[in-house]
């Protein structure tokens, strides 16, 4: 059985002293988590460490969000894998919409970071999505289907997370309809080829929309940006129960 991945991005937020108060806020309030479910965070890399040690024992993850293909060099701004893994992370987000957007990476990029993830056994979140106007066009599935061939090329989908995020949804408060998106995320699995590969969707995910979310048969867990800076928030969320 799939396991639900419930994971809070939270991008340019949070100094090291704020994610301090942001753990041990948030760990009693998962403590009893069920066991069908796993949680993750990604902090900016500045709080990594603090973040991780103020988790360790806790059972709650930590990803990184975003990650080089090179193990070092002259790569100014970038963090290589085995840098991550010396704080603990376990988990690193790839292709999100805005490092696409604002930093033109493409998905051959985003394919050779996973890659590097996967070889240090850092698992991939490898996020896809359609824009407002290609959806408009009805070039959506066609957009997402490239995304996903080109991103998931070589990898070992057994130890891989897609999320899939319709960037029309992320932070603009518009989530995706639930049905729909279950479509797309049992589409996302199809093309994969392998029916265990964990599909979440992300956008716009708050405390009110996620126990709907979650009582899709496609969507395994969520990827949360905006609603994972609140402890008591994200704590709603993980703690979903689907309707
Ligand atoms: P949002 O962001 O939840 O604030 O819409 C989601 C994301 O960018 O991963």
């Amino acid at each position: 059985m799939r396991k639900a991945v419930i994971a809070g991005n939270w991008k340019m937020h949070m100094t090291c002293a704020e994610a301090q108060a942001f753990a041990e806020s948030f760990k009693p309030l998962v403590a009893g988590l069920p066991s069908d479910r796993e949680v993750v965070l990604a902090p900016p890399f500045t709080a990594i460490a603090s973040l991780s040690s103020s988790l360790a024992g806790s059972g709650i993850r930590i990803a990184a969000q975003n990650i080089h293909w090179q193990e070092k060099g002259a790569f100014t701004g970038m963090v290589s894998a085995g840098m991550l893994l010396e704080h603990g992370v376990s988990h690193a987000i790839v292709g999100h919409s805005e490092p696409r957007k604002y930093y033109s990476e493409t998905d051959e990029q985003i394919n050779l970071r996973a890659r590097s993830a996967q070889k240090h056994c850092i698992t991939p979140i490898l996020c896809v999505g359609e824009s407002d106007s290609q959806r408009e066009a009805g070039e959506a599935e066609k957009v997402i289907r490239r995304q996903v061939q080109q991103g998931v090329d070589g990898l070992d989908h057994s130890r891989l997370i897609i999320a899939y995020e319709p960037i029309w949804a992320i932070g603009t408060g518009k989530t995706c309809e639930a049905a729909e998106a279950n479509r797309i995320c049992g589409l996302i699995r199809d093309w994969v080829g392998y029916s265990d590969v964990v599909v979440q969707y992300g956008g716009s995910v708050n405390p009110g929309t996620i126990d709907q979310l979650m009582a899709q048969s496609d969507i395994d867990g969520v990827l949360v940006g905006g609603a994972s800076l609140d402890p008591e928030g994200f704590a709603r969320i993980a703690n979903y129960q689907p309707v």
